[in-house]
């Protein structure tokens, strides 16, 4: 695993859970951790449960010891370690978004492709029940012909403006700001649920366009740290919005912001078809409300379905507790990660590949292309 700190968190939880609480094909061996810091690597190590610890990733991704490389370094490092690790023979897993550019993205997929190795993006909300539910609905035809994807994820960890130059706000490091980093999650979502975009109209906005810079420590450059006296330019946007067309005709209304009070980690999403509609909230993530067209009139309205029921009935939550004891966050990194091991094993692709985080970045470059000349643009 490269990279240890918040997804190297959840990903190390995940990697020691999966196996007890989901029948892998294989056992799971924690082997090496990899940072740059060979403090923080070791403590790292330490806590988070693993074997070895590692400062210097190419040897990592070369070791014989090794069969799967998981990703959690930020975005600028994706791609060269992924091709690396491809070349090795490594199946990988790599956190969103896939890479910075389109271009990247192509050939991470053309050498996991080569290699013949197992990839996925790690876009984990696919896997918290009540979506995969929602999957399952849709697909069934509750829903009918789809008219309208409407997605909105809103936090506001950043609405101060002395809050620092993270390597978020950087462009060279993160490829852009709320778009690349939680727009390329929604988007992922549409993708799934709704199907391909064929167009988009964007707009990209920056509030705070000068930050502190990091002070010498660079300590907690994730999603937060002290900033000093220095000031640097905000190179990303602050909030992205589009608008736009699915290839089946439905509509898509989408909105990524870092600039909304009170919202933590708001992921919002309305699907409304023929026959139905579905609403989902993130901070109520163990419930899927559906409005059934078909119900008789007299008693219409949005039901609110608990998805936690097991035995088959609602999807990965019968690996956990019996109906109505809840889960979280983690579990969806839980549920990533066990599917993951499964396809390494039987050597097949498993949802979402690197061809879904290419079409990711095709989404989120077409938005910025928009936004950047004020125009409709083709996906
Ligand atoms: N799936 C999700 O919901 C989700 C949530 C948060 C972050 N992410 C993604 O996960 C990735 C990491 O984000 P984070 O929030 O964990 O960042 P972070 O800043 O908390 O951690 C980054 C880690 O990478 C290490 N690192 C940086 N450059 C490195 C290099 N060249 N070699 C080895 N290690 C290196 C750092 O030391 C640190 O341990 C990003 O791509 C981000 O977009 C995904």
């Amino acid at each position: 695993m490269i990279g240890y700190r918040f997804m190297g968190k959840a990903h190390s939880n995940a990697w020691r859970q999966a196996p007890h609480f989901f029948p892998l094909k294989a056992g799971v061996e924690l082997h090496t951790v990899c940072g740059r810091d060979p403090k923080g690597v070791e403590a790292a190590r330490e806590q988070l449960g693993w074997e070895h610890a590692s400062t210097n990733w190419e040897e990592v991704v070369n070791s014989p010891d090794i069969d799967v490389i998981d990703i959690n370094t930020p975005n600028d490092s994706h791609a060269p370690i992924a091709i690396a690790a491809a070349k090795a023979g490594k199946h990988v897993l790599c956190e969103k978004p896939l890479a910075l550019t389109v271009e990247q993205c192509q050939q991470m997929l053309d050498a996991v492709k080569k290699a013949g190795v197992v990839h996925m993006v790690c876009h984990n909300y696919r896997r918290i029940p009540a979506i995969a539910q929602a999957k399952k609905m849709i697909e069934e035809g509750a829903l009918g012909d789809i008219f309208h994807y409407y997605a909105r994820y809103s936090q506001d960890w950043i609405v101060d403006p002395n809050f620092p130059l993270v390597w978020r706000l950087q462009k060279g490091v993160s490829g852009s700001g709320t778009h690349g980093d939680i727009n390329a999650h929604i988007i992922d979502l549409g993708r799934y649920l709704v199907g391909e975009f064929s167009e988009v109209c964007g707009l990209m906005h920056t509030f705070i366009k000068e930050r502190p810079m990091m002070d010498d420590s660079g300590k907690g450059q994730g999603l937060g740290g002290k900033g000093g006296k220095k000031m640097g330019k905000v190179t990303v946007d602050d909030a992205a919005m589009f608008i736009g067309r699915f290839k089946n005709g439905a509509l898509a209304n989408l909105e990524a912001t870092r600039f909304a009070l009170g919202r933590k980690n708001h992921i919002e999403l309305e699907i409304n078809g023929s026959n139905g509609s579905l609403h989902f909230d993130f901070e109520d993530m163990n419930r899927l409300k559906f409005f059934d067209n078909s119900d008789p009139q007299d008693r219409q309205g949005f039901r609110d379905i608990l998805v936690t029921q097991p035995g088959g009935t609602h999807p990965y939550v019968g690996g956990w507790w019996p109906p109505g004891h809840i889960i979280g966050y983690e579990h969806t990194f839980v549920h990533t990660i066990a599917d993951f091991v499964n396809a390494c094993v039987d050597g097949k692709p498993v949802q979402p590949t690197f061809e879904d985080g290419l079409r990711n970045e095709q989404v989120l470059a077409a938005v910025e292309e928009s936004a950047r000349n004020r125009q409709w643009v083709k996906v």
